[in-house]
C-alpha cells in the first residue's frame, strides 16, 4: 500500500478513504446496518487503507458509534476523522463553530467514537456567525490538549480557507492541514480557486462523493431513479431543501459524462467505478478519494485500481470540463 503525506504535515494517509455517512439509520439516505458496516470497515482496514471519515450529524450520531465499536482493538491503525457544525439540539449554541458549541461537540463525538482523540477534526462548513479567530483558537486548544491531532475544514471557499490560515497565523495557532470538498467528474468547481488556495496554504484535499453519489457508477439511465437507490430514496422521502439535488445530480450533462465513463470502462474491460476513481487518482491536487460504499460488493469494486491511459484521461477531462474556468488574467501564468 502506498501512503501519501497529507498537506503540510507528517501524517500518512491512503489514497482511498472510507466514508461512514451510509452507516446506521437515516430517514432519507439509503444506508446499511451495523453488521454490514462492520464488514465494510474490516475489509477496508485489512487491505491496508487507513482513513475513516464520519461526522456527528451522520445518522444522528449512530455512524460515529458504529465506527467506534468497529475500531476497538485497532484504533491505532486508523486515521479517524469526524466533523462538527450541524445542529445537535434546539439551543442556538448547539450548532456552528463557536467555542460554546465546539467544546461539547468534540466531547460528544469522542464519547460516541469511544476514543480519547480524533486524528482529524473538521469544521463541516463555514460559520458566518462566529469570528474565525474564535474558531481557530478553540481548535488550537484541542490540538494542544491532545484530543485532536490535525485540523480540517470542509466545503470552505478559497477566501474562507485563506482567512482561516491567516487567522491561525495571527493568533499563533494551528492551521488547517486538509480540506474536504466535493470533487469528481461531475463536480469540478473547486478547480478554479479552491485548489490553488489549498496549494498555496498547505492543505491536502480529500474528495467527497468521488462517484457523484453513485451517478458515475453508471447505475442511472435517466432522471427517474429506482426507489432503492440513494437518489430514489431522497426523491421519495427527502426534505424539500434537498429535492433539487436529485435533478441537479441526474442532469443530462452528468448522465452524458456517466455514459462516456461506461464506454471507456467497456473499452478497458473494467467498471465505471474503477474509471471514475482512476480519473481522480490522476489529479495531482487530490490527496485521497473519500468513497461511500453501502455494501461489501460496492466496496470491493471501489478498491479496484487501474491506470487510465493519457488519451482517455484527456477525453474525460474535455467532456467534464468545468464551466467556471480559472481566472488568470489575460496572459498565461505559466509564462
Ligand atoms: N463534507 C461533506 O460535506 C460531505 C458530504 C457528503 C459526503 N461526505 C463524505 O464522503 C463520503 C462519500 O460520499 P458519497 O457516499 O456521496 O460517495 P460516492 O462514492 O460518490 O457515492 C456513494 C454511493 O455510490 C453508490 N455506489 C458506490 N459504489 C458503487 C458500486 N460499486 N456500484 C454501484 N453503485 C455504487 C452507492 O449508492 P446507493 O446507496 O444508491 O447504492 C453509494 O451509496 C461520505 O461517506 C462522507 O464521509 C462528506
Amino acid at each position: 500500500m502506498d501512503y501519501v503525506t497529507l498537506g503540510r504535515s507528517g501524517l500518512k494517509v491512503s489514497r482511498i478513504s472510507l466514508g461512514a455517512m451510509n452507516f446506521g439509520h437515516s430517514a432519507y439516505i439509503a444506508t446499511c446496518d451495523e453488521q454490514h458496516a462492520r464488514q465494510i470497515i474490516d475489509r477496508f482496514l485489512d487491505t491496508g487503507h487507513n482513513v475513516i471519515d464520519t461526522a456527528d450529524v451522520y445518522s444522528d450520531g449512530e455512524s460515529e458509534q458504529i465506527v467506534g465499536r468497529a475500531l476497538r482493538g485497532r484504533r491505532d491503525q486508523v486515521v479517524l476523522a469526524t466533523k462538527a457544525f450541524a445542529p445537535q439540539g434546539e439551543s442556538p449554541n448547539a450548532r456552528g463553530l463557536s467555542r460554546a458549541h465546539l467544546i461539547p461537540a468534540l466531547e460528544a463525538s469522542l464519547g460516541r467514537l469511544d476514543t480519547d482523540y480524533v486524528d482529524i477534526y473538521y469544521c463541516h462548513q463555514w460559520d458566518p456567525g462566529t469570528p474565525i479567530e474564535e474558531t481557530m483558537a478553540t481548535l488550537d486548544g484541542f490540538v494542544r490538549s491532545g484530543k485532536v491531532r490535525y485540523l480540517g475544514c470542509s466545503n470552505f471557499t478559497a477566501a474562507q480557507i485563506v482567512e482561516s490560515q491567516w487567522a491561525a497565523e495571527r493568533i499563533g495557532g494551528t492551521p488547517f492541514t486538509v480540506l474536504q470538498a466535493q470533487y469528481s467528474m461531475v463536480a469540478r468547481t473547486i478547480e478554479a480557486e479552491v485548489l490553488p488556495a489549498c496549494r498555496r496554504h498547505g492543505l491536502g484535499v480529500t474528495a467527497w462523493s468521488p462517484l457523484g453519489g453513485g451517478v458515475l457508477a453508471g447505475r442511472y439511465r435517466d432522471a427517474n431513479p429506482a426507489p432503492e437507490s440513494r437518489w430514489g430514496k431522497i426523491r421519495d422521502a427527502g426534505p424539500a431543501m434537498v429535492q433539487r439535488l436529485v435533478t441537479d445530480t441526474l442532469s443530462d450533462r452528468n448522465l452524458r459524462i456517466a455514459d462516456e465513463v461506461g464506454r471507456i470502462a467497456t473499452e478497458l474491460g473494467t467498471t465505471s467505478v474503477a474509471v471514475a476513481l482512476a480519473w481522480i487518482a490522476g489529479r495531482s491536487d487530490i490527496t485521497s478519494s473519500l468513497i461511500g460504499p453501502r455494501t461489501i460488493e460496492q466496496l470491493e469494486e471501489n478498491l479496484v485500481e487501474i491506470e487510465l491511459p493519457a488519451e482517455l484521461t484527456e477525453r474525460l477531462d474535455a467532456l467534464s470540463a468545468p464551466t467556471n474556468g480559472p481566472v488568470n488574467g489575460l496572459f498565461s501564468s505559466a509564462a
